[in-house]
Order: structure tokens, then sequence, then C-alpha cells
């Protein structure tokens, strides 16, 4: 028994910033973003409710589901849009859904955590489950803070997972995290995102390569049998370290940092999307999801798509 991903959707803001414009009102320069993170552009607007409201609706289409076919929404953001409520009511709301519906938050590794959460209600009774992961980031930027100014961004995605009694498309899990590392990227109520972005990297890599063997050895496979790396959209060079020490070579790995920036739980979905409209998501394959964020917190996962 498992779970099937049934569709997917995604949203972002129709305006574009690109490391020109920043370069604008920030010491800073195309040159140093492109070089150092990979981005080039990202986009900015919207909420974490309207942006998972369209993605949200968008894989209910994809899936050809009604309303009355979710049985419960799970919200992966790190940004809500209110303290309380939780964008996830309200996201329901837009949606024409009355299943329960509540967030979570663990920061890039949301998406995941959020799908980790949704195996779990499937295997428990409940048949369909739609997963957003959404992000306002924007809003909690210093934007005189050349350090994040350049980084986060806004967007979001979502899929809609059914339980499958006989099969299933995710292979394996590996969920951790680590408080003792809460300090490096935090944002205080009021305040905005801080990061010890070199403390952050060195554990980014670590932390991605360990889950990702240990999600491998679960599912039974090694890292050559892998089609795809749909990992966090953070750093190339993040993405560029950890592919490399698990023997993949970069061109397995989806990349779209450099149109979308950090979009945080939105990155993975924005990812698979992208895989997916350039034909790389092929049945019978398999792919890794691997994301790590604030908390420390990481999550690995191996799919075959059906
Ligand atoms: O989504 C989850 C978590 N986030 C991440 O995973 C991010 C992890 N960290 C990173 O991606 C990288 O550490 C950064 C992109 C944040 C920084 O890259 P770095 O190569 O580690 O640069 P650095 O912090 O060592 O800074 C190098 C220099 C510094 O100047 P000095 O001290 O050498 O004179 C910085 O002040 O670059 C300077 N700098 C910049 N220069 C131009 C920092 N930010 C900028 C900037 N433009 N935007």
């Amino acid at each position: 028994m498992g779970v099937r991903f049934k569709g997917w959707g995604i949203a972002v803001p129709d305006r574009v910033v690109t490391n020109e414009e920043l370069s604008k009102t920030l010491d800073t320069s195309d040159d140093w973003i492109a070089e150092r993170t990979g981005i080039r552009e990202r986009r900015i607007g919207g909420s974490a409710r309207t942006l998972g409201a369209l993605a949200g609706k968008r894989a209910m289409d994809d899936a050809f589901v009604e309303p009355s076919d979710i049985d419960f929404l799970v919200l992966a953001t790190t940004t809500p849009d209110r303290i309380a409520p939780a964008t996830a009511p309200m996201v329901a709301n837009d949606l024409g859904l009355t299943c329960p519906a509540m967030d979570v938050n663990a920061a890039c590794s949301g998406f995941m955590y959020a799908i980790r959460t949704a195996q779990g209600l499937l295997e428990t009774g409940n048949k369909r489950i739609l997963v957003i992961g959404s992000e306002h980031l924007s809003r909690w930027v210093d934007w005189s803070d050349r350090n994040m100014a350049v980084l986060l961004a806004d967007g979001a995605g979502a899929t809609v997972l059914e339980y499958d009694p006989n099969d299933t498309d995710v292979l394996s899990f590996c969920l951790g995290a680590d408080g003792s590392a809460a300090d490096l990227l935090t944002c205080e109520h009021g305040g905005y995102f801080e990061m010890d972005g070199k403390e952050v990297f060195r554990r980014a890599v670590r932390v991605v390569v360990d889950s990702a063997e240990k999600a491998l050895e679960i599912a039974g496979i090694s890292a050559d049998d892998l089609s795809l790396v749909i990992p966090h959209q953070a750093n190339i060079r993040i993405i560029q370290a950890a592919t490399q020490r698990l023997g993949i070579e970069m061109e397995r790995a989806v990349v779209v940092l450099d149109r979308y920036g950090n979009t945080s739980s939105a990155s993975i979905p924005l990812a698979f999307d992208d895989a997916r409209q350039n034909g790389r998501i092929k049945p019978g394959e398999y792919a890794l999801m691997t994301g790590f964020g604030a908390g420390m917190t990481w999550a690995s996962a191996i799919v075959r798509w059906s």
C-alpha cells in the first residue's frame, strides 16, 4: 500500500526582480550573486494564501479532482499571512474545501515534511490529500541587507496525493531535525531573516548527503539508479557539492533557482514542475527529493514515478 502523486500545480508572482535591479539599491552585483548563488532573478509578490490557493487549484485541476474529493489540506509555510489563524484554513476556503486544514512549518524542508505527514494521514483512512508549499519570504526580508535580500523570494507549489492499496510512488523517507543549530537561520517576530550563511552551507551539504544516503538505503537502490535529483533550491554550490559527494552528475539535478531564487517550502515543487514541463519525469524512473533549512531540519525521499 502507499501513496500516488495525482497532480501538480505551481504559482509565482508576475513581478520579476533581477540581480541588476537589486544592484541599484544594494552594494552587490549580478556577477557576485550569480557566481556565489546561481540566482539571476526571482519573483516577488502575493502572499502565502494567494499563491498557495492558486497552486492548489492548479494541482486539483491537474489531478481532475473536485473540492469534495479532498480529505485533508496540509500547507507547508515558513511565512504564514498571520500568526493565527493558520494559512491552510483560509486557502481551504478559497478552494471550496471543507476538510481539515493545517499548516506545517519545517522551513525549507516543509514540503517534504508535509508529504511525510500526508503519507501518514493516507495510511490511516484518508483517500486524497492536497499538499501545498507556499511562501511569502519577501515580506520578512530587510531589503537593505544584501546578505538575505539577494537570496529569498516568493512562490508556491502543490500536489494531490492519493491512497493506493497496491503500490506506492514514495519508496522511502529520511527526515531529521537538529534544534541545537536553531540560531543559524532565524526570523524573530516582527523582524527579518538573518543567517550564518557559511555554517548553514556547510551543514546543508552534510545533511543532504547523509539523509539521501539513508533514503537510498531504505529504498534498496543506489545513487546510480537515480534519474533525477530534485533538491531544495538555496544555492547552486550546495547542489553541486551534495551531488558530487553522492557521485551523481549535475546533469541529473533539477535547477530552477536561477529564475526563482530560494522559495523555501515552494522550491521542491517548483523544481518538480520544471522537470515535468521539460519531459524529464519518466514513468518507472527513480528520483531523490531532498530539502534542508532552518531548524535545522532536513528531509530526503526516494520516489518512483507511476
Ligand atoms: O534555504 C535554506 C538555507 N539557506 C542556505 O542554504 C544558504 C546557505 N549559504 C549560502 O548560500 C552562502 O553562504 C551565501 C550565498 C549566503 C554567501 O556566500 P559565501 O560564498 O558563503 O559568501 P560569504 O558569506 O563568505 O561572503 C563573502 C564576501 C563577504 O565579504 P568579505 O568579508 O570577504 O569582504 C561578504 O560581505 O561576500 C560579501 N557578500 C556580498 N557581496 C556582494 C555577502 N553578500 C554579498 C552580496 N553581494 N549580496
